[in-house]
Protein backbone atom coordinates (compact mmCIF):
# COMPACT_ATOMS: atom_id res chain seq x y z
CA UNK A 1 0.00 0.00 0.00
CA UNK A 2 1.15 3.35 -0.52
CA UNK A 3 2.65 5.44 2.25
CA UNK A 4 1.27 8.54 3.10
CA UNK A 5 3.51 11.33 4.35
CA UNK A 6 2.63 14.06 6.47
CA UNK A 7 6.16 16.22 7.34
CA UNK A 8 6.39 18.44 10.28
CA UNK A 9 6.51 21.86 10.35
CA UNK A 10 8.24 22.33 13.16
CA UNK A 11 10.95 20.79 13.85
CA UNK A 12 12.20 19.97 17.69
CA UNK A 13 15.91 21.01 19.09
CA UNK A 14 18.22 18.02 19.28
CA UNK A 15 19.74 16.98 22.19
CA UNK A 16 23.59 17.35 22.87
CA UNK A 17 25.22 14.43 21.17
CA UNK A 18 27.71 13.99 23.84
CA UNK A 19 25.46 13.88 27.32
CA UNK A 20 22.39 11.63 25.18
CA UNK A 21 20.82 8.85 27.64
CA UNK A 22 18.75 6.42 26.70
CA UNK A 23 15.41 6.64 25.29
CA UNK A 24 14.52 10.21 26.24
CA UNK A 25 14.28 11.59 22.96
CA UNK A 26 12.03 11.55 20.23
CA UNK A 27 12.62 12.73 16.42
CA UNK A 28 10.41 15.02 14.75
CA UNK A 29 8.42 12.09 12.88
CA UNK A 30 7.00 8.83 13.50
CA UNK A 31 4.90 5.94 11.40
CA UNK A 32 2.15 4.66 11.86
CA UNK A 33 -0.57 1.88 10.50
CA UNK A 34 -3.87 0.14 11.43
CA UNK A 35 -5.59 -2.97 11.35
CA UNK A 36 -9.14 -3.88 11.25
CA UNK A 37 -10.20 -7.51 11.03
CA UNK A 38 -11.85 -6.21 8.23
CA UNK A 39 -9.59 -4.82 6.01
CA UNK A 40 -5.52 -6.22 7.63
CA UNK A 41 -3.25 -3.76 8.09
CA UNK A 42 -4.21 -0.42 6.27
CA UNK A 43 -3.27 3.07 6.17
CA UNK A 44 0.24 3.40 6.35
CA UNK A 45 1.40 6.50 6.84
CA UNK A 46 4.44 9.25 8.20
CA UNK A 47 3.13 11.87 10.53
CA UNK A 48 4.44 14.35 12.95
CA UNK A 49 5.51 12.77 16.50
CA UNK A 50 2.70 13.27 18.31
CA UNK A 51 0.48 11.90 21.38
CA UNK A 52 -2.07 9.33 20.58
CA UNK A 53 -5.61 9.20 22.01
CA UNK A 54 -7.53 6.05 23.03
CA UNK A 55 -10.17 4.75 24.06
CA UNK A 56 -9.84 4.12 27.88
CA UNK A 57 -11.34 0.27 27.07
CA UNK A 58 -8.66 -0.08 24.48
CA UNK A 59 -7.27 -4.04 25.39
CA UNK A 60 -3.68 -2.76 25.63
CA UNK A 61 -4.54 -0.87 29.05
CA UNK A 62 -6.56 -3.86 30.35
CA UNK A 63 -4.45 -7.34 29.34
CA UNK A 64 -1.21 -6.01 27.80
CA UNK A 65 -1.54 -7.54 24.29
CA UNK A 66 1.50 -5.67 22.54
CA UNK A 67 4.96 -6.67 21.45
CA UNK A 68 7.66 -4.52 20.74
CA UNK A 69 11.26 -4.65 18.73
CA UNK A 70 14.44 -2.60 19.40
CA UNK A 71 17.23 -2.24 16.56
CA UNK A 72 19.80 0.66 16.07
CA UNK A 73 20.50 3.12 13.26
CA UNK A 74 23.67 4.29 12.33
CA UNK A 75 25.29 7.09 10.64
CA UNK A 76 28.57 6.20 8.73
CA UNK A 77 31.35 8.34 8.20
CA UNK A 78 30.38 8.98 4.16
CA UNK A 79 26.98 9.58 5.72
CA UNK A 80 25.33 6.71 4.69
CA UNK A 81 22.31 5.07 6.77
CA UNK A 82 23.31 1.51 7.77
CA UNK A 83 20.59 -0.97 9.96
CA UNK A 84 22.10 -3.86 11.61
CA UNK A 85 19.81 -7.25 10.70
CA UNK A 86 16.89 -5.59 10.39
CA UNK A 87 15.05 -8.19 8.87
CA UNK A 88 15.87 -10.66 12.12
CA UNK A 89 13.93 -7.91 14.12
CA UNK A 90 10.65 -8.22 11.95
CA UNK A 91 10.93 -11.91 11.98
CA UNK A 92 11.01 -11.76 15.43
CA UNK A 93 8.49 -8.99 15.97
CA UNK A 94 5.96 -11.57 14.05
CA UNK A 95 6.96 -15.08 16.15
CA UNK A 96 5.95 -12.37 19.23
CA UNK A 97 2.77 -11.51 17.85
CA UNK A 98 2.16 -14.76 17.17
CA UNK A 99 2.71 -15.93 21.09
CA UNK A 100 0.21 -12.51 22.17
CA UNK A 101 -2.16 -13.41 19.33
CA UNK A 102 -1.81 -10.35 17.49
CA UNK A 103 -1.89 -10.55 13.34
CA UNK A 104 1.85 -10.69 11.32
CA UNK A 105 3.00 -7.76 9.82
CA UNK A 106 4.32 -7.41 5.84
CA UNK A 107 8.43 -7.83 6.84
CA UNK A 108 9.34 -6.49 3.88
CA UNK A 109 7.17 -3.39 3.22
CA UNK A 110 8.20 -2.56 6.99
CA UNK A 111 11.30 -2.47 6.33
CA UNK A 112 10.72 -0.15 3.09
CA UNK A 113 8.31 2.16 5.53
CA UNK A 114 11.10 2.23 8.33
CA UNK A 115 13.52 3.22 5.38
CA UNK A 116 11.13 6.05 4.61
CA UNK A 117 11.10 7.29 8.03
CA UNK A 118 14.82 7.30 8.40
CA UNK A 119 15.63 9.37 5.37
CA UNK A 120 13.10 11.73 6.20
CA UNK A 121 14.66 12.31 10.17
CA UNK A 122 18.34 11.13 8.94
CA UNK A 123 19.71 14.55 10.49
CA UNK A 124 18.71 12.71 14.10
CA UNK A 125 20.97 9.96 13.68
CA UNK A 126 24.03 11.49 16.07
CA UNK A 127 27.07 10.26 14.77
CA UNK A 128 29.14 11.31 18.01
CA UNK A 129 30.98 8.33 19.21
CA UNK A 130 29.26 5.50 21.04
CA UNK A 131 25.75 6.84 19.84
CA UNK A 132 23.10 5.96 17.56
CA UNK A 133 19.65 6.05 17.15
CA UNK A 134 17.27 3.58 18.48
CA UNK A 135 14.42 2.43 16.53
CA UNK A 136 11.58 0.90 18.82
CA UNK A 137 8.79 -0.87 16.62
CA UNK A 138 5.73 -1.57 18.52
CA UNK A 139 1.96 -2.86 18.29
CA UNK A 140 -0.87 -2.17 20.53
CA UNK A 141 -4.28 -3.55 20.76
CA UNK A 142 -6.86 -1.08 20.27
CA UNK A 143 -10.44 -2.44 20.35
CA UNK A 144 -12.07 -0.85 23.39
CA UNK A 145 -13.74 -4.74 24.95
CA UNK A 146 -13.20 -5.66 28.09
CA UNK A 147 -14.04 -9.16 27.04
CA UNK A 148 -10.54 -11.39 27.70
CA UNK A 149 -9.91 -12.24 24.13
CA UNK A 150 -7.69 -10.91 20.82
CA UNK A 151 -8.53 -7.45 20.20
CA UNK A 152 -10.39 -6.93 16.57
CA UNK A 153 -8.11 -3.58 15.93
CA UNK A 154 -4.12 -2.99 16.64
CA UNK A 155 -2.06 -0.20 15.92
CA UNK A 156 1.75 -0.92 14.51
CA UNK A 157 4.26 2.62 14.87
CA UNK A 158 7.66 3.07 15.17
CA UNK A 159 9.27 5.81 16.85
CA UNK A 160 13.01 6.57 16.84
CA UNK A 161 14.85 8.09 19.54
CA UNK A 162 18.98 9.03 19.58
CA UNK A 163 20.61 7.11 22.40
CA UNK A 164 24.07 6.91 23.99
CA UNK A 165 25.32 3.93 25.68
CA UNK A 166 21.95 1.99 27.49
CA UNK A 167 24.09 1.38 30.87
CA UNK A 168 25.88 4.41 32.52
CA UNK A 169 28.71 2.29 32.86
CA UNK A 170 29.36 1.68 28.85
CA UNK A 171 31.74 -1.25 28.22
CA UNK A 172 32.98 -0.74 31.87
CA UNK A 173 31.68 -4.16 34.15
CA UNK A 174 28.61 -4.39 36.32
CA UNK A 175 27.90 -6.95 39.38
CA UNK A 176 24.79 -9.13 39.05
CA UNK A 177 22.87 -10.25 41.78
CA UNK A 178 21.40 -13.67 41.19
CA UNK A 179 17.75 -14.17 41.93
CA UNK A 180 16.30 -17.20 43.82
CA UNK A 181 12.69 -15.75 43.99
CA UNK A 182 11.50 -14.31 41.07
CA UNK A 183 11.43 -15.52 37.65
CA UNK A 184 11.65 -13.65 34.16
CA UNK A 185 9.83 -16.42 32.00
CA UNK A 186 8.43 -19.83 32.36
CA UNK A 187 8.11 -22.41 30.03
CA UNK A 188 5.36 -22.40 28.00
CA UNK A 189 4.72 -18.38 29.08
CA UNK A 190 6.03 -15.46 26.96
CA UNK A 191 9.68 -15.47 27.73
CA UNK A 192 10.45 -15.63 23.79
CA UNK A 193 8.34 -13.02 23.03
CA UNK A 194 9.39 -9.67 23.25
CA UNK A 195 6.26 -8.41 24.74
CA UNK A 196 5.84 -5.55 27.87
CA UNK A 197 4.93 -7.65 30.74
CA UNK A 198 8.31 -9.61 30.74
CA UNK A 199 9.87 -6.40 31.78
CA UNK A 200 8.03 -4.64 34.03
CA UNK A 201 7.34 -8.11 35.98
CA UNK A 202 11.05 -7.80 36.42
CA UNK A 203 11.26 -4.69 38.52
CA UNK A 204 10.77 -6.62 41.51
CA UNK A 205 14.02 -8.31 41.02
CA UNK A 206 15.49 -5.10 39.60
CA UNK A 207 14.92 -3.19 43.00
CA UNK A 208 16.84 -6.19 44.78
CA UNK A 209 19.66 -6.03 42.88
CA UNK A 210 20.27 -2.32 43.72
CA UNK A 211 19.52 -3.27 46.94
CA UNK A 212 22.33 -5.64 46.79
CA UNK A 213 24.75 -3.05 45.42
CA UNK A 214 24.50 -5.03 41.78
CA UNK A 215 23.44 -3.51 38.43
CA UNK A 216 21.80 -6.30 36.87
CA UNK A 217 20.08 -9.61 37.65
CA UNK A 218 20.80 -12.91 36.52
CA UNK A 219 18.21 -14.87 36.13
CA UNK A 220 17.17 -18.10 36.62
CA UNK A 221 15.13 -21.20 35.30
CA UNK A 222 11.75 -20.83 36.47
CA UNK A 223 11.68 -25.09 37.37
CA UNK A 224 14.95 -25.46 39.34
CA UNK A 225 15.96 -21.94 40.19
CA UNK A 226 19.66 -23.51 39.15
CA UNK A 227 20.08 -23.29 35.47
CA UNK A 228 21.12 -19.66 34.04
CA UNK A 229 18.82 -17.96 31.82
CA UNK A 230 19.34 -14.07 31.15
CA UNK A 231 21.02 -11.20 32.44
CA UNK A 232 18.75 -8.05 33.03
CA UNK A 233 17.17 -7.54 29.86
CA UNK A 234 20.38 -9.25 27.82
CA UNK A 235 21.43 -12.90 26.57
CA UNK A 236 24.68 -14.09 28.68
CA UNK A 237 27.78 -16.00 27.84
CA UNK A 238 30.56 -17.16 29.93
CA UNK A 239 34.12 -18.30 28.69
CA UNK A 240 35.36 -21.20 30.76
CA UNK A 241 38.53 -22.94 30.04
CA UNK A 242 38.56 -21.51 26.58
CA UNK A 243 34.75 -22.81 25.72
CA UNK A 244 32.57 -20.06 24.88
CA UNK A 245 29.19 -20.80 26.88
CA UNK A 246 25.73 -19.10 26.42
CA UNK A 247 22.44 -21.19 27.78
CA UNK A 248 20.34 -23.05 24.98
CA UNK A 249 17.37 -21.12 23.66
CA UNK A 250 14.98 -23.04 26.33
CA UNK A 251 11.78 -21.37 25.44
CA UNK A 252 12.05 -19.42 28.09
CA UNK A 253 14.77 -17.36 26.74
CA UNK A 254 14.50 -14.39 24.10
CA UNK A 255 16.47 -15.30 20.86
CA UNK A 256 18.42 -12.04 20.49
CA UNK A 257 20.19 -10.83 17.51
CA UNK A 258 23.11 -9.53 19.43
CA UNK A 259 23.35 -13.25 20.60
CA UNK A 260 22.98 -14.75 17.62
CA UNK A 261 25.52 -12.75 15.74
CA UNK A 262 27.99 -13.35 18.05
CA UNK A 263 27.82 -17.03 17.83
CA UNK A 264 27.96 -16.72 14.41
CA UNK A 265 30.97 -14.56 14.67
CA UNK A 266 32.79 -16.47 17.29
CA UNK A 267 32.32 -19.52 14.75
CA UNK A 268 33.78 -17.54 11.91
CA UNK A 269 36.90 -17.35 14.15
CA UNK A 270 37.13 -20.50 15.21
CA UNK A 271 35.86 -19.84 18.62
CA UNK A 272 34.81 -23.04 20.08
CA UNK A 273 31.05 -21.65 21.12
CA UNK A 274 28.32 -24.02 22.78
CA UNK A 275 24.53 -23.47 23.08
CA UNK A 276 23.85 -25.44 26.38
CA UNK A 277 22.12 -24.95 29.55
CA UNK A 278 24.84 -24.26 32.41
CA UNK A 279 24.19 -23.91 35.84
CA UNK A 280 24.78 -21.49 38.47
CA UNK A 281 27.00 -23.62 40.54
CA UNK A 282 28.90 -24.98 37.07
CA UNK A 283 29.31 -20.80 37.16
CA UNK A 284 30.31 -20.23 40.84
CA UNK A 285 32.88 -23.85 40.52
CA UNK A 286 34.55 -22.11 37.76
CA UNK A 287 35.28 -18.90 39.05
CA UNK A 288 36.53 -20.23 42.40
CA UNK A 289 38.83 -22.56 40.66
CA UNK A 290 40.29 -19.52 38.09
CA UNK A 291 38.53 -21.20 35.35
CA UNK A 292 36.05 -18.31 34.49
CA UNK A 293 37.88 -16.25 32.03
CA UNK A 294 34.72 -14.31 31.46
CA UNK A 295 30.88 -12.97 31.49
CA UNK A 296 29.16 -10.50 29.48
CA UNK A 297 25.71 -9.43 28.74
CA UNK A 298 24.41 -8.91 25.09
CA UNK A 299 21.91 -7.13 23.67
CA UNK A 300 21.16 -4.49 21.04
CA UNK A 301 20.49 -1.21 23.48
CA UNK A 302 23.87 -2.36 25.35
CA UNK A 303 26.03 -4.38 22.64
CA UNK A 304 28.09 -6.32 24.95
CA UNK A 305 28.16 -5.28 28.93
CA UNK A 306 30.75 -7.18 30.81
CA UNK A 307 29.86 -8.39 33.74
CA UNK A 308 32.41 -7.76 36.55
CA UNK A 309 31.02 -9.16 40.34
CA UNK A 310 28.33 -11.86 40.88
CA UNK A 311 26.12 -11.71 44.46
CA UNK A 312 24.80 -15.07 45.41
CA UNK A 313 23.46 -15.91 48.70
CA UNK A 314 24.67 -13.33 50.52
CA UNK A 315 28.86 -13.55 49.18
CA UNK A 316 30.41 -11.68 46.49
CA UNK A 317 32.53 -13.00 43.86
CA UNK A 318 34.86 -10.78 41.66
CA UNK A 319 34.67 -12.08 37.80
CA UNK A 320 37.92 -11.37 35.51
CA UNK A 321 39.33 -8.64 38.55
CA UNK A 322 36.32 -6.49 37.37
CA UNK A 323 38.33 -5.85 33.77
CA UNK A 324 36.99 -5.79 30.77
CA UNK A 325 38.38 -9.17 28.95
CA UNK A 326 39.80 -9.09 25.93
CA UNK A 327 37.36 -11.07 24.52
CA UNK A 328 34.40 -8.87 25.23
CA UNK A 329 36.23 -5.90 24.07
CA UNK A 330 36.99 -7.56 20.46
CA UNK A 331 33.43 -8.26 20.25
CA UNK A 332 32.16 -4.89 21.21
CA UNK A 333 35.13 -3.25 18.66
CA UNK A 334 33.97 -5.83 15.95
CA UNK A 335 30.00 -5.31 16.03
CA UNK A 336 30.36 -1.75 16.67
CA UNK A 337 32.52 -1.55 13.78
CA UNK A 338 30.70 -3.27 11.20
CA UNK A 339 27.07 -1.65 12.48
CA UNK A 340 29.36 1.93 11.64
CA UNK A 341 30.48 0.60 8.22
CA UNK A 342 33.86 0.94 9.86
CA UNK A 343 35.21 -2.31 9.37
CA UNK A 344 34.51 -5.12 6.83
CA UNK A 345 31.24 -6.88 7.10
CA UNK A 346 32.30 -10.68 6.66
CA UNK A 347 28.64 -11.73 7.38
CA UNK A 348 26.71 -9.52 5.10
CA UNK A 349 24.43 -8.30 8.34
CA UNK A 350 24.35 -4.33 7.40
CA UNK A 351 21.48 -2.95 5.40
CA UNK A 352 21.83 0.46 3.74
CA UNK A 353 18.59 2.43 4.05
C1 LIG B 1 18.21 -4.86 24.62
O1 LIG B 1 18.24 -4.21 23.57
O2 LIG B 1 19.16 -5.51 25.02
C2 LIG B 1 17.03 -4.86 25.46
O3 LIG B 1 16.37 -5.83 25.57
C3 LIG B 1 16.77 -3.62 26.21
C4 LIG B 1 15.63 -2.83 25.66
C5 LIG B 1 14.33 -3.43 26.04
C6 LIG B 1 15.77 -1.40 26.08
Amino acid sequence: QALEVMTATHHKTKPDPETLQFGKTFTDHMFIMDYSSENGWHSPRIIPYQPLTLDPAAMIYHYGQTVFEGLKAYRTDDDRILLFRPDENFKRLNRSSDRLSIPDIDEKMVLEYLSELLKLDKDWIPTYEGTSLYIRPFIIATEPNLSVAPSTTYKFMIILSPVGSYYKEGIAPVGIYVEDEYTRAALGGTGMAKTAGNYSAAYKAQDKATAHGQAQVLWLDSSEKKYVEEVGSMNVFFKIDGEIITPSLSGSILEGITRKSIIELLKSWGEQVTERRISIDEILNAVREGRLEEAFGTGTAAVISPIGELSWKGEKTLINQRETGSLSRKLYETLTGIQKGRIEDPLHWTYEV
